[in-house]
């Protein structure tokens, strides 16, 4: 059976939520009513499958779609217990492309041992280089072991991106030395607005809402912008550059929508798949993975979730399923 919907689309990356517990508590993911004091582990735990019964999960779903590539994501992926054996599962079984979403905190410790075990790629989630404003969004005053985790990942040849998602009244100050720290370690960045999720869909959204049009405008305040921008197909980020070549991404939820050419695919740790994130709704796998007729009907169903155009948000929160 072709996995395919009507304009196109297909899941060809797939985003692994391996624990719904975080170690800081952005205010973007989670809700402040609940955000716990500093070292308190956020949210409630999730019934994991044995990590062995997940990566033979990744492993049926890879032979039905063939996944481009594979992301970690949480809650914070280095809280799972048997992430660096898990990843030597899946690379060890064909997977190719393992990369990771992470706040940072444990990356000096884990790099070397990600990079043996195949991670190319992480994505840290930084959205201050001021450690009071650090402080004001991540809830925790870690923003050294988080530089720190940074500088051993590229260390260890492991390339490293940067996101950081802007509020209004929160962070935007951060824009430029984000920019200015980011071009002088030579890493990739990409800004993120704002997504309505979680504890954000129903309230609060509008005034913490702060648009691309508005990043590239404090950008612009320092740094000339070439004219040209992009989207590569399938991708979030929209691509602009400096004069002086340094290029770096905005990815505009609202403001420039990708979801016409989406390829993503959500998996969480008690083996729930979810073909988007403005779907609340989930298709269990358990029981039926083995069997590729009923994976392929599942698949079909969560890919029918997605939406033709434009996030329209969700009750779902991120620290559940993943950014
Ligand atoms: N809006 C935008 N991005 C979010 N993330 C989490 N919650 C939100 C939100 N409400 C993203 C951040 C973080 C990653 C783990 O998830 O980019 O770096
Ligand atoms: Fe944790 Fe990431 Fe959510 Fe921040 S965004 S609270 S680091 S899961």
């Amino acid at each position: 059976m072709e996995i395919k919907d009507q304009h196109g689309r297909t899941f060809k990356t797939l985003r692994i939520s391996l624990t719904n517990l975080c170690n800081f508590g952005c205010v973007y993911c989670v809700n402040s009513d609940d955000k716990g004091e500093v070292n308190e582990v956020n949210s409630s735990p999730l019934l994991h499958l044995d990590y062995n019964v997940l990566a033979e999960y990744v492993i049926l779903l890879h032979k039905v779609l063939n996944f481009e590539s594979v992301r970690l994501t949480g809650g914070e992926p280095m809280l799972y217990q048997n992430l660096i054996p898990f990843i030597h599962i899946l690379s060890s079984n064909g997977i190719k492309s393992i990369k990771m979403t992470t706040n940072g905190f444990s990356l000096k410790q884990k790099a070397e041992a990600l990079a043996a075990a195949g991670v190319k790629d992480i994505n840290v989630s930084l959205d201050a280089v001021d450690p009071d404003v650090f402080r004001a969004v991540a809830k925790r005053n870690f923003l050294k072991q988080v530089l720190d985790g940074i500088e051993a990942a590229q260390h260890n040849g492991i390339s490293v991106k940067l996101n950081a998602v802007i509020m209004r009244g929160l962070n935007e100050n951060q824009i430029l030395p984000l920019l200015d720290y980011a071009i002088s370690k030579n890493i990739a960045i990409r800004y993120l607005e704002l997504m309505r999720m979680g504890h954000f869909y129903s309230k609060n959204f509008n005034e913490n809402f702060f648009p691309m049009k508005e990043i590239i405008t404090a950008i612009s305040t320092k740094y000339t912008l070439h004219p040209y921008n992009y989207r590569n197909p399938s991708a979030t980020a929209q691509i602009f550059q400096l004069e002086n070549g340094f290029e770096f991404g905005i990815i505009a939820n609202e403001s420039e929508p990708f979801c016409s050419d989406c390829d993503r695919l959500r998996l969480d740790s008690s083996g729930n798949i979810y073909g988007c994130l403005s779907e609340e709704k989930s298709e269990y796998i358990g029981g039926i993975v083995h069997d590729e007729v009923k994976l392929s009907e599942k698949l079909m169903e969560a890919l029918k979730h997605k939406q033709p155009l434009k996030f329209k948000g969700s009750p779902l929160k991120m620290i559940s399923i993943g950014g």
